[in-house]
């Protein structure tokens, strides 16, 4: 898979340390959903014709990631991270970057949302490496309000999903701009120029209370 990433042109290796077995997610335990119907699949997970299953590890550790790190030359960034001493310890483990997030909320019930959580990781990483965020950035002050609070770039999920369900590719391609929009509108009425004028000052209030 690494080496398929790779060939695909990729960039850099995401790998999700927030999920060392799965989330409880009670409405899927009541609706009785285990796996994927018949004819649906993880489309990364297929391997010469067999569909593997999702396997998740309680044992996967920092070793994980230096084995990641042996096998390939493409940056390895941490997606998952919610706190500074995490942080810290992902910068002296050679990451390349952080994505500050709970998953969207789908792991660990009461974690604080990652806008809340981004202060603390930012100051702990100081400069070192970026700092990405995502969960809950549906327009274009949500991305303002990462980037002031000191995020390198943020992560869009649930609404490129919306966006493909909507109208395929074209539907993914509708959503971003619309939140490229919104950004730049926001910019302007901030009285900024650019993304990289942006500083902490700028928020009046603490993450969450907009
Ligand atoms: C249905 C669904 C499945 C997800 N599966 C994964 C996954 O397999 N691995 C992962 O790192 N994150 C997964 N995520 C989390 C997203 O990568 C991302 O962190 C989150 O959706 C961001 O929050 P947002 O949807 O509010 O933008 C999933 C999210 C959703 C909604």
């Amino acid at each position: 898979m690494i080496q398929r990433a790779a060939a695909a042109g990729c960039r850099a290796l995401v790998l999700t340390v927030d999920s060392a077995v799965f989330g409880s997610h009670e409405r899927d335990n009541r609706h009785d959903f285990h796996q994927l119907p018949d004819g649906l699949h993880c489309e990364n997970m297929r391997d010469a014709g067999e569909v593997r299953p999702i396997q998740m590890s309680p044992e996967f550790s920092w070793k994980h990631l230096r084995w990641l790190q042996s096998v390939t030359d493409l940056p390895v960034i941490l997606k998952g991270i919610l706190h500074p001493d995490d942080a810290i310890l992902a910068v002296e483990h050679g990451a390349a970057a952080v994505i500050v997030s709970n998953h969207g909320g789908r792991q660990l019930d009461t974690t604080p949302a990652s806008i809340r959580a981004l202060p603390a990781v930012v100051r702990a990483v100081g400069g070192r490496i970026p700092v990405l965020l995502d969960g809950g950035i549906r327009r274009g002050t949500d991305v303002v309000k990462a980037l002031a609070l000191g995020a390198t770039a943020v992560g869009v999920g649930r609404p490129v999903v919306w966006g493909l369900a909507v109208d395929g590719g074209k539907g993914v391609s509708a959503v971003l701009e619309i939140l490229r929009a919104e950004l730049e509108h926001t910019l302007l009425l901030c009285g900024y120029g650019s993304v990289r004028e942006l500083v902490a000052g700028l928020l009046l209030l603490p993450p969450g209370e907009y």
